[in-house]
């Protein structure tokens, strides 16, 4: 054992990839310690492209989960989004690491966490990566677009994306999802996305090496996923989120 770690100590190359480091750890959502590694909304305020509007008020802690609550309303200003006006129907929330994304060469990440997602027509809870600079990258970890099922997808550019929509069984449950990032050949990124220990699907970001992106939670609603949304509350929530760098 000794002899062991002194052989990692002075093999630092080896040690970053045999360990990875941890960067959100398994207890971030305890109220105590969520602002060292979140920013509520998204990155650049409450709006998005969806009938929600983000709102601080609608993300609670507790348990360590984090939960987001959609209720409808009536009265809210339009969103504007790519010169679109968007009727808000509805007050969410959304959250964002403070830390940004980017896979260097010869590294990659590990997202995991597990979730209680609501798949009824109108709501469109995600966990995603987008980039900060511009867009694509999109890496979209899990969402659920209203329709029953669980989506990961992977943008090239707007109309070239790697899709895969697969069964979403007994939403009322947890479910566990982990997506591995890797460099693959220097330029392009792999991930595999993982949902209850099963491979679901493997898919390529071209030119994602070196990319900052921004990690988010939100629960959007109507948009892509339908509508009308509900006319009650609907939850979503996110328990054990974990992110590890094996960036060199
Ligand atoms: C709906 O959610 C809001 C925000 O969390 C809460 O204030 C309100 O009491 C909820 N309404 C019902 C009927 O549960
Ligand atoms: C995106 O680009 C990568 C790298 O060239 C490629 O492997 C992947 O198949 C592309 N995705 C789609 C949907 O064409």
């Amino acid at each position: 054992m000794h002899l062991f770690l002194l052989f990692l100590g002075l093999s630092p190359a080896l040690a970053q990839t045999g360990s990875p480091r941890t960067i959100i750890p398994l207890n971030c959502f305890d109220p105590a310690v969520f602002t060292t590694y979140f920013n509520t909304l998204y990155p650049w305020g409450s709006d998005h492209n969806g009938a929600a509007r983000m709102a601080t008020t609608h993300l609670s802690l507790k348990n360590n989960a984090a939960t987001i609550t959609a209720q409808p309303v009536k009265g809210q200003k339009d969103a504007i989004h790519g010169g679109r006006n968007i009727p808000i129907h509805y007050l969410a929330s959304a959250f964002n690491a403070k830390q940004h994304f980017a896979v260097a060469a010869k590294g990659g990440f590990d997202f995991t966490a597990e979730f209680q997602a609501p798949v009824a027509k109108g709501t469109w809870p995600a966990f995603w990566l987008t980039y900060v600079d511009g867009w694509p990258p999109e890496i979209d970890l899990a969402e659920w677009k209203g329709s029953g099922k669980i989506s990961f997808n992977t943008f090239n550019t707007s109309s070239i994306v790697s899709s895969k929509d697969v069964a979403y069984p007994n939403p009322g449950g947890w479910h566990k999802i982990k997506t591995e990032l890797r460099d693959l050949n220097g330029k392009d990124v792999q991930t595999k996305f993982y949902m209850d220990g099963t491979l679901v699907t493997t898919q390529v970001g071209k030119g994602y090496i070196g990319k900052a992106q921004y990690l988010i939670v939100n629960l959007q609603m109507e948009g892509s996923s339908g509508s009308p949304g509900p006319a009650g509350n609907t939850t979503y929530s996110i328990r054990n989120l974990e992110v590890l760098s094996y960036n060199p």
